[in-house]
């Protein structure tokens, strides 16, 4: 079993009951500088083991593993306390928001020896994981193009003080799902360009940078691929339009994953057509809390996955490589709203000194 602390107690609230109902780890601390929030959590998961103070738990010498659920500005430097505490790493999304301190990550993170792991959630849902079992058995041939949206009505998110932030950008908080997709089946992506803009009702909710984007890709063996996100109006209704999906077409059939309806459709190489939906014990290990809201069915599937990789010493992904490569192509997309322009990956990674094989290209 390994030992667990987890820190940042708002979204990380799904890590402690993925933890408590693992058959891998002990959780052993949980941390949030919010004291009663600290308290709330004791309450509901009759866990008692709390402290407002990371320095607390980075000292903590029987914590194996550290999971980041803290506002996206401040990953960087808990990855790094973490790693310079000898702890393994679980990051949540967008791992870090500035490629200037990638190096210094990877450098302690070969130092340290410990293992780093981005939690793209996402990947861990179940219409995603049978999307991708599909398509590593050739039920689709190969891939032609991939298309990935993430549009969701966020308002209820711009009460957290830190979203109306400078630093605070959808493009990494939102659109770090999607595009992880794009990587997740098109890893070498050359060049991207896409149009941004700051909706009615962001502008008048006091959002400080775009909250509506559309993006197109291109690979480096020529594929092509796009994303798009709008996050502060209304959205369709699900049973029509996904909140969250990713459409593969292939050179033999096609296939979409659903977020949050638990739906998968694909037409596969033999023609069958097949729409798949799940049942109330999947549901029920996905959705914990009221409604659709957290993750912990997800994080359950990541946090077991890691620690197999731990103890079994494979690599989990996306891994620390990973996370970068897909931290650099949003700051190249971040790059091309500001300019207007088409951006290369390669000269994003150039401007901060990453080579591609320290980030697995
Ligand atoms: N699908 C997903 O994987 C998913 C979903 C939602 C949120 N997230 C990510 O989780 C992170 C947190 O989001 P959230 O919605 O829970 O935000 P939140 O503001 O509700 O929670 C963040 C918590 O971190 C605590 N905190 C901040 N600095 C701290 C410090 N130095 N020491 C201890 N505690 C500290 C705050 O008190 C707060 O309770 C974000 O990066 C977000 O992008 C991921």
């Amino acid at each position: 079993m390994l030992k667990l602390g987890i820190l940042g107690l708002g979204e990380g609230r799904s890590t402690m009951s993925a933890a408590l109902s693992s058959d891998r780890f002990t959780l052993v601390q949980v941390c949030d500088a919010n004291q009663q929030l600290c308290k709330d959590r004791a309450l509901e998961f009759g866990f008692q083991n709390w402290t407002t103070s990371y320095d607390d738990m980075l000292q903590n010498d029987e914590i194996d593993v550290i999971a980041i659920y803290t506002p996206d500005h401040l990953h960087f430097e808990h990855v790094k306390q973490a790693l310079l505490h000898a702890k393994h790493v679980v990051c949540t999304k967008p791992f870090i928001d500035d490629l200037s301190n990638a190096n210094e990550l990877i450098t302690l993170a070969e130092q340290s020896g410990k293992r780093v792991f981005v939690g793209q959630s996402s990947r861990f849902f179940e219409p995603a994981k049978r999307q991708r079992k599909d398509f590593e058995e050739g039920l689709i041939g190969d891939l032609i193009t991939i298309e990935s949206h993430y549009h969701a009505d966020h308002r209820w998110f711009l009460e957290k003080e830190w979203s109306l932030k400078q630093s605070f950008k959808w493009l990494y908080g939102g659109l770090s799902h999607p595009t992880d997709f794009i990587r997740w089946y098109l890893p070498d992506i050359e060049e991207v360009m896409g149009y941004g803009m700051l909706s009615a009702n962001g502008q008048r909710a006091g959002l400080k940078n775009q909250d509506t984007m559309h993006f197109i890709f291109k690979a480096r063996d020529g594929r092509i691929a796009r994303v798009s996100g709008a996050y502060t109006g209304p959205t369709q209704p699900a049973a029509r339009d996904s909140g969250m999906s990713c459409i593969l077409r292939g050179t033999e059939g096609a296939s979409q994953a659903d977020y949050h309806e638990l739906r998968y459709s694909v037409t596969t190489s033999t023609g069958e057509e097949k729409i798949i939906t799940w049942g109330d014990a999947t549901l029920k290990h996905y959705f914990r809390f009221e409604g659709q809201s957290h993750h912990a069915g997800e994080y359950q599937n990541y946090l077991d996955y890691f620690a197999d990789s731990i103890m079994n010493n494979f690599t989990a992904y996306p891994d620390l490589k990973e996370g970068i490569g897909t931290v650099a192509l949003l700051q190249a997309m971040d790059e091309s709203l500001e300019t207007g322009l088409p951006v290369k990956i390669d000269g994003i990674l150039k401007d901060y000194n990453i080579s591609r094989a320290s980030i697995g290209l």
